[in-house]
Parts: C-alpha cells; structure tokens; sequence
C-alpha cells in the first residue's frame, strides 16, 4: 500500500538513501531539511536515481518559531508517518557545545511530533545510534542491554528514545521504533548519493576514503593496544543500503503491528570488523594504497561493539545482505566519481 511519509534530514547521508528505498517501495516522500549539514542536490539525485518526485521543505525544525509552518506541511501533505533523521551528529562537538545539542536534537523531534499528532500520522521510525549502550555491555549486544551514552550527542538519542517511549504510553495510537544503527557505510551502487561530511571526517570511512582518493595524506590509526584481535577498534560496519532498508521494513511493520508502543531494534550485521581491517579491504575495494600511523587513542571510544540482530530479523523480517567488500567498493566509487561530494 503506497503511504506518505516525512522523512527529517532527509537531504542527509542516511536520510538520501532512506528516501531512495521509501520512494523505490513505491511511497511518497516530504523531506524536511534545512541543508545545515546536507546539500539539495542530494534531493535532485534521489529524484533522478528513482524518477519519483520528492516533496521537500526547508526548514530548522528545531527552531520552536517555525512549529506553524511544519504543522501546515505535514498536515498539507497528508502524512501517514515520519522517520525522523534530522539532528546534530557530531561526537566531539557534542562534548564542546552540550546545550546547542539538547537545543537542537530534543526540539527538533518535539516539533515532529506536534505536526505528526497534528496530522493524526501516529507512526514514527526513529534514527537512534549503538552508541546509546555506551561501553556497559558484551558484544553481541541486544536491546535489553545496558544503556548509558558516554557524551551529550548519545545521551540527546537516548533521552529522545525516552521521550518516544513516554509518548507511546500515553497514547496507544503510537507506533514507535527507535533504530539503533551500528556503523552506516558504503553508497548507493549507482555512485549518485553518498557521505558528503564537512571539514575533516570524523569518522572512519570518510576518512579512508579521503586518503584513497589523494585528499588526506594519512589516516590516524586511534590505538592499536585494545583487547582485540589486532589491538585496533573494532565496529559493526553496515551498508548504508541495507541500513535504508531496515526503515522500510520497520514502517511495514509498524502499519502491521496490532500492538501501539515504542521498540529499540538494532540495526547491524551482527559482526565486527577491526580498523586495520577495514583499511585493508577498502585497499582491495579501491587498489589505492592507504597509509596510516598509530595515533593515541581517542577519548571515548571503547574496544568492541556488534550488534545481536535477531530482534530484526524475527520482528522485521530484515537482514544485512551485503558484505565489507561491497561497502568498500560503493563507498569508494561515491568518492571517486564525487570527489568534493555534491559540491562537485
Ligand atoms: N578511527 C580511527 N581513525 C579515524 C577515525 C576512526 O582509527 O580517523 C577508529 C575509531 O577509533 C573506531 C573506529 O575507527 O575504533 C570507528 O570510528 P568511527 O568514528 O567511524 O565510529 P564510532 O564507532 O566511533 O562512532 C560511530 C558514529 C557515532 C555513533 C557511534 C555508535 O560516528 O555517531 O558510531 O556506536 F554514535
């Protein structure tokens, strides 16, 4: 059955590949977004990889100002859901800057949901993070496990789960589920959409393949003395692709489902990759060479996490389907054909 959802920050890296596969299922998409990490060509290219038009809105919605205008929209569009995307997503600056991210993350989810409630669309998937359990449990971890974030952006995620889960107590209309994704990689195989970050990456992939195409010299290597089986981080990478996909089939869900209430489902493959590793299979991916030094390592990162996926598998019916060299090798063709990602 076609539906219409929102999707917030939906011009972003995760969001693009969201909307690809919503619009591929056949659904309508309205993006909100106000392009403060995210470009609109993005939208142009979700547009073009899948011919269906996108309806878009740009807006802060963590700015309480802009409430009317997002109420109008939702309600305009008719939508029957949201996924909800949109936040501030960087570790460090989290730790610099705690108030602008409980600002921005904590208002933006709340103005969705007064649109959502508004337009009577009581289904909601919501792009929490693996890093809600912080470094309290065993890897395999499953969504009973401990959770605890170890700064203000993972703590802004758990709190707006908590929020969620208020919200689906309240009124059993709600359908909720809050996605803890492990680590999204990889590009859509038509090179179009990809990770475009600002500045210097914060994160792994980003990095390596800035080293790949000639922008970086190096990568820093955080710590090669974990208790891990080649002393480097180890994390559970996950094709952006399939990670899109989990959405989809946890909407299904949530239009199934006789039960109204909020459910935490991890989203990962289930394995762990090390750093060296991952060097080793994006050298393979894109036959560049990558060099790297062992750097101190970083503070706040924890040895190990992977993720127990059985929860999405048994409630979802979802599975990753692709493998470390087939992040590797989407990943790299985006940042080969793009360069300076979408400013290119
Ligand atoms: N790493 C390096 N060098 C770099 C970047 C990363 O060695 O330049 C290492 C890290 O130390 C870690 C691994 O590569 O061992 C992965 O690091 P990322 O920064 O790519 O990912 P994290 O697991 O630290 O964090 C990611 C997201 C967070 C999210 C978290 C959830 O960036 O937003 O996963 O576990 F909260």
């Amino acid at each position: 059955m076609t539906e219409k959802f929102v999707v917030t920050g939906g011009a972003g890296y995760i969001g693009s590949h969201v909307c690809v596969e919503l619009a591929s299922a056949g659904h309508d998409v309205l993006v909100i977004d106000d392009f403060s990490n995210s470009h609109p060509e993005a939208v142009r290219r979700i547009q073009e990889i899948t011919g269906v038009d996108i309806s878009l809105l740009e807006v802060d919605l963590a700015n309480p100002a802009n409430l009317p205008k997002v109420i109008e929209s939702v309600g305009a569009f008719d939508a029957t859901g949201a996924v909800h995307l949109a936040g501030l997503k960087a570790v460090g600056e989290s730790v610099e800057q705690p108030a602008r991210y409980y600002d921005v993350n904590i208002n933006a989810a709340l103005t969705l949901l007064r649109a959502l409630e508004n337009a009577g669309a009581k289904k909601l998937v919501f792009s929490s993070s693996a890093t809600v359990y912080g470094d309290l449990n065993e890897s395999p971890v499953n969504e009973t496990g401990a959770t605890g974030a170890a700064n203000p952006y993972g703590r802004s995620k758990l709190f707006i789960e908590e929020i969620l889960k208020d919200i689906a107590t309240a009124d059993k209309d709600w359908r909720i589920a809050n996605l803890r994704y492990f680590n999204p990689v990889g590009a859509h195989s038509s090179g179009r959409i990809g990770e475009d970050p600002n500045g210097v990456p914060n994160n792994l992939f980003p990095f390596i393949a800035q080293v790949a195409v000639g922008k970086r010299d190096k990568l820093r290597i955080f710590g090669d003395d974990y208790p891990t089986r080649d002393g480097t981080g180890v994390r559970d990478y996950i094709h952006v692709v399939d990670l899109a996909r989990g959405h989809v089939a946890a909407l299904d869900y949530l239009a199934e489902t006789k039960q109204g209430g909020a459910i935490d489902i991890n989203l990962g493959t289930g394995g762990g990759v090390s750093v060296k590793e991952a060097v080793a299979a994006f050298k393979r991916a894109s036959n560049r060479d990558i060099p790297f030094e062992i750097a101190p390592r970083r503070e706040g990162d924890i040895a190990e996490i992977y993720a127990d996926t059985s929860l999405a598998k048994d409630l979802l019916n979802w599975r990753a389907t692709k493998t470390l060299d087939d992040m590797c090798a989407d990943h790299w063709h985006w940042q080969r054909n793009n360069p300076n990602g979408f400013k290119s």
